[in-house]
């Protein structure tokens, strides 16, 4: 079958013991390019968890989420919220770097619904043993992968939402087999945040603009953590 779950440890009670699980995951094609699974990482009693897309190619090389541009960038802004950065966990809704190669180069691909949804039981297997009071969600991908196809991040940023009791079982997850030690739907009752990827900021055509967006939103979850 595809998909991570059959690569999820059941006794995995730790993120130490799932991150050493997910280093042979096959759940999609995208384990064959990349050259290793870069698994979520921080303060396993963070009070929030921050969900970006997949890692880039430095994520790629380094095994770890978050070290090049974008995270350097999302770092910065999470300072400039007033969020400690010793008290966050950083993952990504899909763990393996898909990207197309134009000569030596590596170019990004956004990841499409078959990847965020084969490895989404990652995701809630790590809610699963997290225990967050804010979850903010870092673009469309990891919109997709919590919220479902039909969120919109532009519409819903900076928003307070609970967490969302109906819209996280959406008929193509359903195919995906939650992992055994509790849904999203036994997760803890944390809030979701919404708001864009850092990697849009540095792509955007205003970037102070864009950056004073995303620290706004962040701002919004570190008072309500007050
Ligand atoms: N972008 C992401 O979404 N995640 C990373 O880890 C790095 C860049
Ligand atoms: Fe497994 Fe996710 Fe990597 Fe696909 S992207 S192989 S599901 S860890």
């Amino acid at each position: 079958a595809p998909g991570a779950q059959r690569f999820i440890p059941p006794d995995a009670d730790t993120i130490d013991e799932l991150r050493a699980a997910s280093g042979g995951c096959q759940g999609c094609e995208l384990y064959r390019d990349a050259t290793q699974t870069v698994f979520g990482r921080g303060d396993e009693s963070a009070r929030v968890v921050l969900v970006g897309e997949q890692p880039g190619d430095m994520e790629d090389q380094k095994g770890l989420p978050f070290v090049g541009p974008a995270g350097r960038l999302l770092r910065r802004a999470v300072d400039d919220a007033g969020l400690d950065p010793g008290q966050i966990y950083l993952t990504n809704a899909v763990k393996h770097f898909r990207f197309e190669l134009r000569g030596k180069r590596r170019i990004h691909q956004t990841p499409d619904r078959v990847h965020i949804t084969a490895c989404r039981p990652w995701l809630v297997a790590e809610f699963a043993r997290l225990d967050p009071e804010i979850v903010v969600v870092l673009g469309a991908t990891a919109a997709k992968a919590l919220l479902g196809p039909a969120f919109r991040v532009t519409k819903q940023r900076g928003e307070l939402l609970p967490w969302p009791a109906s819209a996280q079982h959406p008929e193509d997850f359903t195919q995906v087999p939650v992992d055994s030690a509790g849904t999203l739907a036994d997760a803890p009752p944390a809030r979701l945040l919404a708001t864009i990827h850092p990697s849009a900021v540095l792509r955007a055509d205003d970037q102070d603009k864009a950056y004073e967006g995303l620290v706004a939103d962040l701002t919004v979850g570190a008072r309500a953590l007050a």
